[in-house]
């Protein structure tokens, strides 16, 4: 995973607001980012439904490059819709000539964002998952209907319109870099336990491979205590017990649902940001969709957002920036002050951003005396 830039440089950031409540979430995400003492330059970059609608690439060239040549990007919110959705919404001139894929699914794997780190805390618990952000069953390897050729490579299997498939895709490399980036975590943030999430008693090869693995990872990092178990115990437990957890690493699905749950049972999804991290690039966003639904009303809770700045400042070599933003945002969380609808209070974005605000200019002041 890549190493923080060198701590005193100005960063380039690449800002991808997407759609939905992603451009109110990332607008203030930014002007917090500069309240709080970031030293860098910030490059807007079109991605989501509405360039799909107008041009029939949700992702385009340009934005991709500008992720490749800055130093981190913060990522808001996009909108994705089933491909029928998508048929309809296109411009007229492109309908039936392209196919949609999910911008963020396409920047991970296009910026090799391997490793998807997911910190949750809250009500004791502590937990960050490590989810395998690259293959697994986001492979895309897909059939629908399914083949001739498919059915003599799988005896049994009925080919046709009523028999879907989708290969779930696990690599020796894959597996490793996740396994090890979660030790050295570990071991670079004291802490005791790395679980791995499976199903290796059923899914003998994808899961056997990646037990295999996270075995051979973990015995060169004995100091770190490794255990796994299977994703349904995990599951269990995590909503009634999550303290018992620590660092827990995944294949990409299995990740994906384990971390919201870690974030749901610590305090909930509304405040969640997660870190894209490859050997190259970074990519910061709220783990939050862009809950069209709310849109463009003013009343989208920030937080999340802010809390994926922080992490970007952090990445950056801006320590002292993320630790701003995160003490700005506990202090709101704690004393249930000025929260967002979602969090249970009434407060608008606007209102929230001032809040923030005003907690950064009282740590200012707090320093300065
Ligand atoms: C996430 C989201 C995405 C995923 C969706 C929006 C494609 O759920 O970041 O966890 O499945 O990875
Ligand atoms: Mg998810």
């Amino acid at each position: 995973v890549t190493q923080p830039t060198t701590a005193g440089q100005t960063a380039r950031i690449a800002v991808l607001p997407g759609d939905g409540i992603g451009p109110e979430v990332t607008a203030v995400a930014v002007r917090l980012l500069q309240a709080a003492g970031f030293r860098g330059t910030f490059t807007e970059h079109p991605v989501g439904w509405s360039e799909w609608c107008a041009r029939g690439e949700a992702l385009p060239a340009a934005t991709l490059q500008a992720c490749r040549d800055a130093d981190a990007v913060l990522f808001g919110a996009i909108t994705s819709k089933p491909q029928a959705a998508a048929n309809a919404e296109i411009v007229a001139h492109l309908r039936g000539t392209v196919r949609y894929r999910s911008p963020i699914l396409r920047l991970r794997q296009e910026l090799d964002l391997y490793a998807n780190v997911r910190p949750a805390a809250g009500h004791g618990a502590d937990l960050v998952t490590f989810r395998e952000n690259t293959e697994g069953l986001y492979a895309g390897h897909e059939q629908r209907p399914t083949t001739q050729e498919l059915a003599r490579l799988f005896p049994g299997l009925e080919p046709g319109p009523d028999t879907a498939v989708s290969l779930r895709v696990i690599t020796r490399k894959g597996m490793a870099r996740i396994c090890e980036a979660a030790f050295r975590f570990a071991e670079a943030n004291g802490r005791r336990r790395v679980t791995l999430v499976e199903k290796p008693n059923v899914l003998r090869a994808t899961g056997g491979l990646a037990l295999e693995v996270f075995r051979e990872v973990a015995a060169r990092h004995p100091a770190v205590r490794a255990d796994d178990e299977n994703i349904d115990a995990t599951c269990a437990r995590l909503a009634t017990r999550p303290q018992g957890y620590d660092v827990l690493v995944a294949t990409n699905l299995f990740g994906d649902i384990v971390s919201d749950i870690a974030a749901e049972v610590t305090g909930g999804l509304p405040l969640a940001a997660s870190a894209n991290l490859g050997d190259r690039h970074a990519l910061f966003e709220p783990v939050h969709g862009s809950a069209p639904d709310i849109a463009g009303q003013g009343i989208a809770n920030p937080l999340g957002a802010v809390s994926a700045a922080a992490m970007l400042a952090r990445h950056v070599g801006q320590a002292a920036v993320g630790e701003r933003l995160d003490r700005a945002v506990a202090a709101l969380v704690s004393e249930r002050r000025s929260l967002p609808r979602d969090m249970g209070g009434a407060a608008t974005t606007a209102q929230v951003e001032a809040a923030l605000l005003a907690q950064l200019d009282g740590l200012r002041a707090m320093n300065a005396a």
